[in-house]
Order: structure tokens, then sequence, then C-alpha cells
């Protein structure tokens, strides 16, 4: 079907930060096929563990006890400091988990119309909840009736939640840590834990959508862990499989009791090969310190960017946590994925801002070739 648009290009390598392509060019890629392989391309252990599972058993199927299942899900609770763990196979599918089991909470709570508060400019995926959950009328346009009932508020604006707490059919409220798919668009320091006492004052439950910030992006496991809190529920996909498809919604508490045997299911989700895939995921960022390189790296990144990109009249702004980097620029750009491209260099355009999620592994050599691309590109315009 024609839903996307590809570039003229198709890969058939990849390894660390560069992909290969048909001729076999090779190309720096800064986007990590949108946050995904964050420990890069065919990266030796996640290629280790998928062949030796292959070679032992893909699939059973959730009728049965699936070993690695219960082990990554005892390790991401114990990371995130979690009670439980539903796995699907993708952002969208964790976060309609997120979105039933509010549900299922209202309904426990007396609540026959349940309503979520999302955020202007979000993104929860594709699936007809996740769309209508997307604070985005541009990518809702064709779908109506979308599902109900989601109330759209302006994001990062404490008061424009205070203005919804007088209403008795609110059950939760989702968001992204930091915005990504609208251009990284990050909030005060604080927001999130206002947002939280709010939920706590108001028995909502708090769910964090962490699909894309989650798994060491801005140089903590998950973004909120700079705010200190824990969600009531923590949604996360992409870089949990390093490329094989892994979606997980996390719950603790009253959340975490509410989906029984039968309420939710998924044929693929958290099969043996994902789930030691996504194990295996978890082992190289610990072994291999990922976090703080993130954090080194990105402030590196973010910082030469700035320096060098400071006497631009084309840059409005730079907005940077860890590996999560935006160059917003006061115009259209949306020709440099183009002209990126024949600089070798895979990047994305979101509005009038050029976003950067490179793999999380990128060493200072490859980032500083980055840079320089970067700088080119604007200069360019
Ligand atoms: C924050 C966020 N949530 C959900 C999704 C949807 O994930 P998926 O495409 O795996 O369904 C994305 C994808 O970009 C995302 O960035």
């Amino acid at each position: 079907m024609s839903n996307y648009m590809p570039l003229e290009v198709s890969f058939v390598k990849g390894s660390g930060c560069y992909l290969t392509d048909t001729k076999g060019e090779q190309y720096l890629d800064a986007l990590s096929g949108v946050g995904v392989v964050g420990l890069g391309h065919c990266h030796p252990d996640i290629v280790a563990a998928l062949q030796t599972q292959a070679e032992k058993l893909f699939h059973t199927s959730n009728w049965y006890h699936i070993q690695h299942q219960e082990t990554l899900a005892k390790k991401l609770c114990q990371l995130a400091n979690m009670d439980a763990v539903f796995f699907g196979n993708s952002g969208a599918e964790a976060n309609e988990a997120a979105i039933k089991i509010a549900r299922l909470y209202g309904h426990q709570n007396n609540i026959d119309n349940p309503i979520i508060l999302t955020a202007k400019q979000s993104f929860h995926g594709r699936t007809m909840a996740t769309l209508s959950a997307t604070g985005s009328p541009k990518l809702q346009r064709g779908f109506a009736p979308l599902v109900d009932k989601f109330i759209h508020i302006d994001f990062d604006d404490i008061d424009a939640l205070k203005k919804h707490q007088h209403n008795r059919n609110i059950v939760a409220v989702m968001l992204e840590p930091i915005q990504g798919e609208s251009g990284i668009i990050i909030p005060a320091t604080d927001y999130l834990n206002k947002v939280q006492n709010i939920c706590q004052t108001n028995h909502w439950l708090f769910i964090l959508d962490e699909v894309q910030t989650g798994i060491g992006r801005t140089g903590k496991l998950f973004a909120h862990e700079y705010n200190n809190i824990t969600p009531d529920i923590l949604t996360l996909a992409k870089a949990l499989g390093n490329g094989v498809p892994i979606g997980a919604c996390l719950a603790k508490g009253k959340a975490a009791d509410l989906f029984q045997p039968g309420t939710h299911g998924s044929t693929f989700g958290g099969n043996p090969l994902v789930c030691k895939t996504a194990l295996a995921v978890l082992e190289v960022i610990e072994k291999d310190n990922i976090l703080t390189h993130v954090v080194e790296i990105g402030n590196y990144l973010s910082s030469e960017l700035n320096k060098k990109l400071q006497y631009s009249n084309k840059v409005v702004e730079i907005r940077a946590k860890g590996l999560m980097i935006a160059i917003e620029l006061n115009q259209n750009c949306a020709h440099l994925l183009q002209m990126a491209l024949k600089d070798n260099l895979l990047i994305n355009i979101t509005g009038r801002s050029i976003r950067l999620l490179p793999p999380l592994i990128i060493n200072q050599t490859q980032a500083n070739v980055l840079i320089d691309k970067i700088v080119g590109l604007v200069e360019g315009l």
C-alpha cells in the first residue's frame, strides 16, 4: 500500500552506526530506524542471543509459561520499579494495553464513560485507540469516528491539566516525558512531578509513554528517572528489542492487577525469541555502561552543535536530552532529508526541525562526522 514514501535507497547490511546500500555505499545512521537500533546495527551480542535462541525455540504461545518472558518481566519490573508486565509487539500495542487498563480502572470505580487526558502534539501510535489518543488532527483526518474519549490538553502547561480536576469521568493522564515525533519537545524540569501530584490527588492513573524516550535514549534507562518519579503505567517498545519487534506495558500497584485471564492478549507478544533478545539488550546496556556514554556523547554533540551553529541566522534553537536532539530552523527544511542522503547521512525532518536519534553507541569520531555534516546542511540552506 502507499502509506509510506520511501527514499530512493535500500540497505542490505548494517554494522554499528553505519548502513550499506545495494550499491555498496556507506551511510552514517543518525536516526537508528527511528530510535530502535539503540545498540547499533547487528550488535554482536544481540546477533549471538538471537542465533542461539533461534536454534532452540522461536515461539510457543502464551497458553504455556515462557521462561525468557518471565525473566524479562522480572528484570524490567526491577529496573522500572513496577509490579507486572504485558508484552505486545509494538509501541501502539503497549499503549493500547495501557488504555485498556485505564478503562478497567475507571469501570472498577463506577465510571461508565472513562476519559483519558493526553497532550496536544503527542504521538502514541496508529491503531484506532492510540491514534485517538494522539494529539494530532492531521494524523486523525479521515479516520473518524475516533475512539471516545480522549481530551487533548496543552503539553507542559500544568494549569491546562488543573482545569479538568472537577471532571469525575477522568481516569488517567497519558504523556510522553519528551515529545519525540513532534520534534523533541522537552517540558519544564518539574512538569512531570507536578502532573504526578495532580494524578495522585485526583486518583487518576499516570501513564508514561516511553516508547521513544525509554531504554537509554535520554541518558537514563527511562526518561522519568530524571524526575525521581514512578508512573502507574509505563510503556516501552522500539529500542527494547534493538530491531526485533516488542512492546511492553508495565504497571504498578492498583494498575497491575486489572488484567485478568481472558481480558487481553497477543499471539506473538513475549515469545522466547524476542524476550531473549530484549534480555540481551538490557545486559549490554548494563555491561557496557551505555547510559554514562549517552550522557557524555549527548552533551558533546549538543554543545558542539550549539558552538558551531551559534552565529547561524537560520537556527531558532537546539533542543537535546541525551541522544534525542532537534535543531529547529527558521524555515521549511524538508529538502534537507534528500541533501543529507546525498551526503550519506540519515536524519529525520519534523516540521522545521532536524531530528537526530543516533545509535547510543555513537563514538566521538562518528559524532564529529555527524556534527560537520549537520553544520554543512544548515549552512547550505
Ligand atoms: C512516543 C511513541 N509512542 C508510540 C509510538 C508507536 O510505536 P509503534 O510504531 O511501534 O507502534 C511511537 C512511534 O514513533 C512513539 O514515538
